[in-house]
């Protein structure tokens, strides 16, 4: 089954983009380390990234797709600014009913207050923040061994 790695705006600049928040890896070695990830848990990777919101919603309406058609294993979602701002990807998680994991690499709690709320959060089956770039692999673990089993 595939699982979805999307990257929403300026996630592009990773590395480059305020270091001593996000850290030195570039969305280059997060793609590397996604795909291990993918690899040990025998999954296929479709790993994107748009700084445009309505390129992320044509990406989950795909997984949509794919789990309407029984080949989805479920989405890991980094919508990075947009997941305190758009109500067009909550719709397009709830409508299609996906298995998402809501990614952020830096603790979002403890940081600004306006990134303290998400609109992808309850429509999402998990959160996972401030674990860095590590978090993407723990997240595709948690695709294979949790998201996978609930829809069994
Ligand atoms: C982020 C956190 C967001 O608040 C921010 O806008 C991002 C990245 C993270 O991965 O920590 O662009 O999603």
């Amino acid at each position: 089954k595939t699982v979805f790695v999307l990257n929403g705006p300026n996630l592009n600049l990773l590395g480059l983009r305020e270091p001593a928040i996000y850290g030195a890896h570039t969305l280059q070695d997060v793609e590397r380390l996604c795909e291990q990830a993918a690899m040990r848990n025998q999954l296929v990777l479709r790993f994107h990234q748009s700084n445009h919101e309505g390129a992320l919603i044509d990406w989950l309406h795909e997984a949509g797709q794919m789990k309407r058609d029984g080949q989805l294993a479920g989405v890991v979602l980094n919508a990075a600014a947009y997941t305190h701002t758009s109500v067009a990807l909550m719709d397009a998680i709830k409508g299609a009913d996906l298995p998402v994991i809501e990614l952020h690499i830096s603790n979002v709690h403890a940081r600004e207050a306006f990134r303290h709320h998400s609109y992808i959060a309850p429509v999402a089956k998990a959160v996972i923040c401030g674990l860095g770039v590590q978090g993407y692999s723990i997240a595709i673990d948690a695709v294979a061994q949790v998201l996978l089993a609930q829809s069994a």
